[in-house]
């Protein structure tokens, strides 16, 4: 039996680690909900561990040691939202600071950055950060944050975080690389393990999977970045329930196995689509095809139900496939057990810039896929009638 829990695969970790019956008198198997809002105290501040439920929660400790323990970090903090745990980051910075982030980030990420942190004196570079060069020629004495997402939303670039980290410790020591691990979930990527400051999750997504939680999350190995996030998750306060902390820590214990799924299914998506005459061009890093194919495959141990799709035709041709659809949903969100369909363009990055959503080539004909966990052949003759229907 391995010593440590770190030394558990993840397969065990995930239904194991923060779980142990002996914490709770009643050696209940699962966490109990514990929706306390206040703690007794043995004396005035002599406590048990717990205060007040914003600051720490019995619910939500047992899911923040699990996450941990998934992305070999020593510590974890749940949030409100992914977007949460964002703003956290965010709230380390001062005005007269300078962010460097990819610029090819989820909508809301971006939207954060530019609404509320460009007009409060923090300034932004959107680069592109796939060539570590150009991270580095734009990183300056006051850059306290450089932030990448990997893959990205919605393109499925890929972030070289060994080399990102290498140029951001070299040229600017003291910025917080922070990558945003969503797309992979802990099970195929650690970027902590390839020089991450932090990691953040949209909680939202494959790590919960069943489209009913919204919820982020932060790891860090770095103490003292912990002891500033920690007190900023209380002080700003943007916490999840004990009811959602409980909902997540029931999803996740099949994630290993979801993901596995998603993995097989989405490139056998990919693969169908990429012979389709009414298909232009697939993008997912598990094909050849991808530019980055081999760092995804060095970075990544796996691939999840991520991939987009440039149908031939525009607007129109985008809307009847996608109203055409039966299996896949048109929705907005990705990462859980249903296969989702989407238009970037006027769905999850309508906030983008016009330009900058030309520029990186989210047009009205890319449509983006979260490949759910259905039978595959399924999946695919719902995506054949659909783009024979778009095109009538
Ligand atoms: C990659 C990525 N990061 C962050 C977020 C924001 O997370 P949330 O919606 O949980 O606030 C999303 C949401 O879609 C996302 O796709």
């Amino acid at each position: 039996m391995p010593a440590t829990d770190q030394e558990l695969s993840f397969e065990t970790k995930v239904v194991h680690v923060g779980q142990d019956p002996q914490q709770w008198n009643s050696r209940a198997v699962v966490p109990p909900i514990s929706m306390a809002t206040t703690f007794q105290q043995r004396g005035p501040a002599d406590h048990a561990g717990f205060e007040y439920s914003r600051s720490g929660n019995p619910t939500r400790s047992c899911l923040e040691e699990l996450l941990a323990s998934l992305e070999n970090a020593k510590f974890a903090m749940c949030y409100a939202s992914g977007l949460a745990a964002t703003d956290n980051v965010v709230h380390l910075l001062e005005t007269g600071d300078h962010i460097v982030a990819f610029d090819d980030l989820y909508g809301g990420v971006g939207r954060l950055f530019r609404a509320c942190a460009m007009p409060k004196g923090i300034e932004v570079d959107f680069v592109d950060a796939r060539d570590p060069q150009v991270v580095a020629a734009a990183l300056k004495p006051n850059t306290k944050l450089v932030w990448v997402e990997t893959p990205s939303n919605p393109m499925m670039k890929i972030v070289d975080i060994a080399a990102v980290s290498a140029a951001v410790k070299k040229g600017a020591p003291q910025a917080i690389l922070a990558v945003d691990n969503t797309f992979m979930s802990p099970c195929f990527q650690n970027p902590l393990q390839q020089g991450a400051d932090i990691v953040i999750h949209s909680i939202t997504k494959y790590i919960n999977g069943h489209s009913d939680i919204v919820m982020g999350c932060i790891m860090t190995n770095n103490l003292k970045l912990h002891e500033k996030l920690r007190f900023l998750q209380n002080a700003v306060g943007a916490v999840p329930s004990p009811f959602d902390c409980y909902m997540v820590n029931r999803g996740i214990k099949t994630l290993a196995l979801r993901m596995q799924r998603h993995h097989e299914n989405a490139l056998k998506v990919a693969k169908f689509l990429e012979t389709h005459p009414l298909v232009e061009k697939v993008i997912h890093p598990g094909l050849e095809s991808h530019p980055q194919h081999l760092l995804a495959k060095r970075q990544c141990s796996g691939f999840s139900g991520m991939l987009c799709f440039y149908l031939k035709g525009g607007l129109a041709e985008s809307r009847k496939l996608l109203s055409a659809l039966k299996l896949f949903t048109l929705a907005e969100s990705l990462g859980a057990v249903e296969s989702l369909a989407e238009l970037p363009s006027v769905m999850t990055h309508a906030s983008v810039p016009a330009e900058l959503r030309a520029r990186l080539g989210i047009s009205d004909a890319l449509i983006r896929l979260s490949v759910g966990i259905e039978a595959v052949q399924d999946l695919i003759d719902d995506l054949d009638q659909a783009l024979a229907a778009s095109q009538k």
